[in-house]
């Protein structure tokens, strides 16, 4: 498989719908590391290793050594969003980095202009940006979108593109009708069909044209048969939901834990408080339903109740968002965990998170990003998998439950590197070469 992956030459362009908090922060990042005044820290394609081979060997590269990645200097940025503001502009509104850090990479910031976005206002009631294309059917917006990709790609000689939803989280629908094939998508774009939402437009317009595309929101987007099925057949990688970060990374590393010791929970209570843009967007209670129905499902997979109903049959799970402007993007988060040991003795635990939300989520655009395009010069196509580690609702095929644990996401994760690259996958059984080390002695 390895000679088959295509070299990572020439230009990246890397296309976000929504240039807000999480997008703005992921662009000045880059532009930052380039010019080497900052680190890229939380990003495993620039800062993590993979061991290779036998513990014995000592063989740890950077990732980014040893996968044909594109390099940071080579990326171009781009991207569409419902306000007109310039990514420098729409940073600073976002107050998630120092105006001084920005301050330094003004020009490159300015340069990246948002193309008009596709946007309906019944999907997301609290926003009212103007800068939006007007056309008669969701099919010419489709077709808006592919020529907007292509415009992109000619005015800045890319040899690729990728795309990462970076957009508002829309209101809750489910699977209908028109998200069943692709022949009744396409109709359903004809007739404006309203089950079809703005990112599914998005989605649609970049898997036509063999663009991957990743979800960084929990809304449906390309999460429906029709999509995958146009996936398989342009042979586009595609993934989602909804970036793991925050509350929610906390409990797929804390839970795996407390199940792997066979302790019980009797409840996991978790609230936070957060006062940007994408919390005011959550303050509406349809919109609000999406993000929890993603929450929710964590618990669920990773303890999985129906196998060990004495420990986790009552579990009592509750997930509260709370608009409060004062703390901006620096979400405050608190976990009550109920849990019991030996005996049925009852225990708690209290998580206070003071995290900066687009801070632990700009590193994972990055990261899907860069391993979306790696999938598609492997010819990995469809749902990538192997890139839950980066998703609180992982997209997976139909009727599999997904990973939410995430040292088994990061097993599969570096697994999948080793295997394009054809190196021994790791089990950490070892007893291969322990016993002639212990022999050894
Ligand atoms: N920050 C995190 O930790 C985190 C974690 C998981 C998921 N997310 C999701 O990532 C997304 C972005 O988060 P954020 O904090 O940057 O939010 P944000 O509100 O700062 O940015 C979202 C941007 O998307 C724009 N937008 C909305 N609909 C659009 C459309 N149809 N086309 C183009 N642009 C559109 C908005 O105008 C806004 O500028 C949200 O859906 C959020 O739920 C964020």
């Amino acid at each position: 498989m390895k000679e088959q992956i295509q070299t990572a030459n020439g230009k990246l362009g890397i296309l976000l719908p929504g240039l807000g908090a999480v997008a703005t922060t992921l662009i000045a990042g880059v532009e930052a590391v380039k010019k080497n005044i900052a680190q890229p820290i939380g990003a495993l394609t620039q800062m993590g290793s993979i061991r290779l081979g036998k513990r014995t060997e000592n063989r740890y590269p950077l990732i980014k050594d040893f996968v044909p990645l594109a390099a940071l200097d080579n990326i171009v940025f781009g991207g569409w969003d419902v306000y007109s503001d310039n990514v420098y502009e729409a940073a600073m509104k976002a107050k998630v980095l120092e105006p001084s850090l920005l301050q330094a990479i003004k020009p490159e910031l300015e340069a990246i202009v948002p193309m008009k976005a596709v946007f309906d206002k019944s999907y997301i009631k609290n926003l009212d940006g103007q800068h939006i294309k007007q056309a008669a059917t969701k099919y010419e917006l489709a077709s808006a979108l592919m020529d907007d990709i292509e415009n992109f790609r000619e005015a800045n000689d890319c040899n690729r593109i990728v795309i990462v939803w970076c957009g508002s989280t829309e209101k809750y629908i489910e699977e209908s009708e028109v998200h069943q094939t692709i022949e009744l998508f396409e109709e359903g774009l004809k007739n404006n069909d309203p089950a079809i939402s703005p990112s599914m437009i998005y989605a649609y317009a970049a898997i036509r044209l063999g663009v991957p595309f990743a979800n960084g929101a929990p809304n449906l987007t390309c999460d429906i048969p029709a999509l995958i099925e146009l996936a398989k057949e342009t042979a586009t990688p595609i993934g989602g939901k909804d970036f793991k970060t925050g509350q929610t990374l906390m409990k797929t590393i804390l839970a795996p834990g407390l199940h792997a010791r066979a302790l019980g929970i009797r409840g996991w209570f978790s609230t936070n408080i957060l006062g940007n843009r994408d919390g005011l967007v959550l303050d509406d209670p349809d919109n609000f339903k999406t993000k929890e129905v993603s929450k929710l499902s964590v618990l669920e997979d990773i303890l999985q109740p129906d196998i060990n109903p004495e420990l986790y049959g009552d579990l009592y799970h509750k997930v509260r968002i709370n608009y409060y402007p004062p703390h901006g993007d620096n979400k405050e988060s608190w976990d009550n965990i109920d849990i019991f040991g030996w005996l049925g003795y009852s225990m708690q635990i209290k998580i206070n998170f003071l995290c900066r939300d687009s801070i632990l989520a700009a590193p994972i655009v990055l990261d899907l990003a860069l391993f979306m395009d790696l999938a598609k010069r492997a010819n990995m196509t469809g749902i990538q998998e192997w890139l839950s580690f980066y998703f609180k609702s992982p997209q997976t095929a139909p009727g599999l439950r997904p990973e939410h644990d995430i040292f088994k996401q990061l097993i599969k994760l570096q697994n999948t590197l080793r295997h394009i690259m054809g190196e021994d996958l790791i089990t950490h059984l070892g007893l291969d070469y322990y016993q002639d080390l212990v022999e050894a002695l």
